[in-house]
């Protein structure tokens, strides 16, 4: 049987999601990429568990992750069942509805079909009797927002779901959903936009709005799929996900036209004694109202250089300035 760690709760620091209850690790594991069907299970759950060992409590799935879509979940379900079936009140557990699942009017958006029955399904693909957090994983622009947080109301009221999530909102819309989910008596508890060094959209608006509604954030995709690390420095490794032929979102185009701001950037993390990964995480907690880091990882040794970040996590304003101005190129 799997033991954990007796020191993981040293390891890590928590911060409260908004104004709820609910305490999140720094670092987040995502199960978007390296999780499927067409991976290798134990590599897999080797990193869950290595995550669980330095104090990540929190996983963060989707309905539609894999590939093949469901995949992720369905080997989530058999890392919980092997590992951490005497640890569930320990772990918080996120999946997500709104991308294209199934075929039909009623597989993918936001209404209150869809998200119902793609939450049974997680569930049953996990083979638990309740998520931690749900999300609406896109704001649906045919559906009313009524609907779709009556429907996440929903699945609190019905013991599917701890706590209800928005996924890629934008500041309006995050302020419309929030407020009806309050008014509900299901408040919003975190908001999971893309934020990275080189998109910072979220700066404009939407951090504020979480701060008024209380509302957690965390971030995904902080190393910008990898583009943000020392890994492309010489070239693209067979092994990363820029030559995956499963990852349509990241390739040699992304990583030529960042590559030389990603060499400035390395610069300074190297006179700051970190990584570039390290930095870039460590760059995302300088707002409190950033509650976790969402990170993907395809290797053990990443998460762990991942969690390092919280050694060095302040920035002078010098460091700042710099980074800034290699942002803005
Ligand atoms: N809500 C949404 O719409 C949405 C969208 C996308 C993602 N997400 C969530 O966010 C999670 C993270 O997204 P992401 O995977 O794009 O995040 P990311 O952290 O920006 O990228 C992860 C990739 O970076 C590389 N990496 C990680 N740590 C490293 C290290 N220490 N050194 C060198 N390389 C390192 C690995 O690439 P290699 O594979 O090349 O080794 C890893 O697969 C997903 O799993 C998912 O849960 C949500």
């Amino acid at each position: 049987m799997y033991v954990p760690a007796e020191n993981r709760y040293d390891v890590m620091q928590y911060r409260r999601s908004g104004r709820s209850g609910l305490k999140l690790p720094l670092v987040s594991l995502g199960l978007w990429h390296n999780f499927g069907g067409v991976d290798v299970l134990e590599n897999g759950r080797a990193m869950v568990r290595r995550a669980f060992d330095l104090g990540i409590t929190h996983f963060d799935l989707a309905n539609n992750y894999g590939p093949p879509a469901g995949s992720a979940e369905e080997n989530f379900g058999k890392i919980m069942k092997l590992d951490f079936h005497h640890l569930r009140h320990e772990v918080v557990i996120s999946t997500k509805a709104g991308y294209w699942m199934w075929n039909g009017p009623y597989g993918e958006w936001g209404s209150r079909k869809y998200l119902i029955s793609s939450l049974d399904q997680s569930l049953k693909r996990m083979g638990l009797d309740y998520v931690d957090i749900f999300y609406s994983h896109r704001p649906d622009p045919d559906t009313p927002f009524e609907e779709t947080m009556s429907a996440l109301d929903y699945t609190v009221r019905s013991g599917r779901a701890m706590y209800v999530g928005l996924s890629n909102y934008n500041a309006e819309q995050t302020r419309e959903a929030a407020a009806i989910l309050r008014d509900l008596g299901t408040p919003c508890l975190i908001h999971q936009p893309i934020y990275n060094m080189f998109n910072r959209w979220v700066e404009d608006e939407l951090l504020e709005v979480l701060d008024v509604f209380g509302i957690g954030t965390i971030p995904f995709s902080p190393l910008a799929q990898g583009l943000l690390t020392d890994k492309y420095l010489n070239g693209i490794p067979e092994d990363s996900r820029a030559a995956s032929e499963h990852s349509p979102f990241l390739d040699k185009d992304d990583v030529d036209k960042t590559i030389d701001q990603v060499r400035e950037l390395n610069k300074i993390a190297q006179e700051r004694g970190q990584t570039l990964a390290q930095m870039a995480v460590a760059w995302l907690w300088r707002f409190p109202v950033i509650t976790s880091v969402l990170i993907g990882a395809s290797k053990v040794r990443q998460i762990e250089d991942i969690v390092g970040a919280m050694n060095n996590a302040n920035f002078s304003e010098d460091e700042l300035n710099r980074i800034d101005a290699i942002l803005k190129g």
